[in-house]
């Protein structure tokens, strides 16, 4: 029976017809079971943190930003296994709990069996960090369907797979942070990325959305856009593209993953009084009014 329907029953039961009565125990439920909430992720020590995509880049550094928090990290990866695993041993000798799940979750029963696989190893899961994302660039008039479902599916699909998940289980512990990593081309848009931009522009609607709903729980949901990071996404660009993409960023340079690992941290750390909020660490390249 769900939450509000429970309470409906049991005040109608204890209460009758005395709508004082039901009006001061209805304010006691909601103070009794809502308050102090916004404590329980200030310690990450010890709190299950599910990283999608983290085999490499920003995913990666993420991982281990948390890890060095004391979280218990997920590190989950499609392909790249071994660096899959060198990352939670990493993370291992450090001290630190890590276990590595293999899933593409770009498909709904993959992203289910990440979750569950966590739910079985840790108990719970307090962070979902989706990160999972590819590119596969061509301008429109080349583009093919299999360009558009490919990314769709990888960036912007995966996200409604894992959320949805996740929620049961947050949903039950009442506390969640949930931090979905779009781009700022999803902002602004970009020569060859119809189908990019339009995942991480629906990241964006989705992110509010899910805000909007999951506040009721204490689940938070935000989005961050990076600018162009140094990581392989942004290595595999030409070097002559790269030095002009440089010209077009007025701090001159890209981003470091650590400057997004520490800002995604930010959020689960000490976003409590943030949801729905989209954050732009990106050099100034996008600037939003
Ligand atoms: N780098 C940038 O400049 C930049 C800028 C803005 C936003 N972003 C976003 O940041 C995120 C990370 O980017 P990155 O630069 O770190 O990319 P990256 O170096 O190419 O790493 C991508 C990661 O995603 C994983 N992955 C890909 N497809 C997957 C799938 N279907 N299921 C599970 N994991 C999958 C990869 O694992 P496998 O190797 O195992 O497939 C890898 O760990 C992406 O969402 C990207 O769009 C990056």
């Amino acid at each position: 029976m769900g939450f509000w329907v429970q309470l409906a029953h049991s005040l109608n039961v204890a209460f009758g017809g005395n709508r004082l009565t039901l009006r001061i125990r209805l304010r006691e439920e909601f103070l009794s079971r809502f308050a102090g909430r916004e404590d329980v992720l200030a310690e990450l020590s010890g709190a299950v943190v599910v990283v999608t995509g983290a085999s490499r880049g920003l995913g990666r550094t993420i991982a281990e930003e948390f890890g060095s928090a004391g979280a218990k990290v997920v590190v989950n990866y499609s392909r790249s296994k071994e660096p899959a695993e060198a990352v939670a041993k990493k993370l291992e000798e450090s001290g630190g709990e890590a276990i590595v799940v293999q899933a593409d979750v770009s498909d709904a029963g993959q992203a289910q069996k990440l979750i569950d696989e966590t739910v079985e190893r840790f108990g719970r899961v307090d962070v979902l960090i989706n990160n999972a994302g590819i590119t596969q660039d061509r301008l429109l008039r080349k583009m093919a369907v299999e360009d558009w479902d490919k990314v769709v599916k990888v960036d912007l699909n995966s996200c409604y797979y894992t959320v949805h998940a996740a929620l049961p289980h947050m949903m039950e512990q009442e506390n969640g942070r949930i931090v979905n990593i779009s781009s700022f081309v999803g902002e602004a848009g970009n020569l060859g990325q119809a189908n990019y931009a339009a995942a991480k522009a629906g990241m964006l609607g989705f992110t509010k959305t899910a805000a909007l709903e999951l506040a009721r729980y204490g689940i938070t949901v935000n989005a961050i856009c990076p600018g162009f990071i140094g990581t392989d996404m942004v290595n595999a660009i030409p070097e002559d593209v790269q030095e002009k993409l440089l010209k077009t960023i007025p701090l001159r340079r890209f981003g470091k993953p650590e400057e997004i690992a520490k800002c995604v941290r930010y959020v689960v750390e000490h976003g409590d009084y943030m949801t729905g909020s989209t954050l732009d660490i990106n050099g100034g390249v996008y600037m939003r009014t």
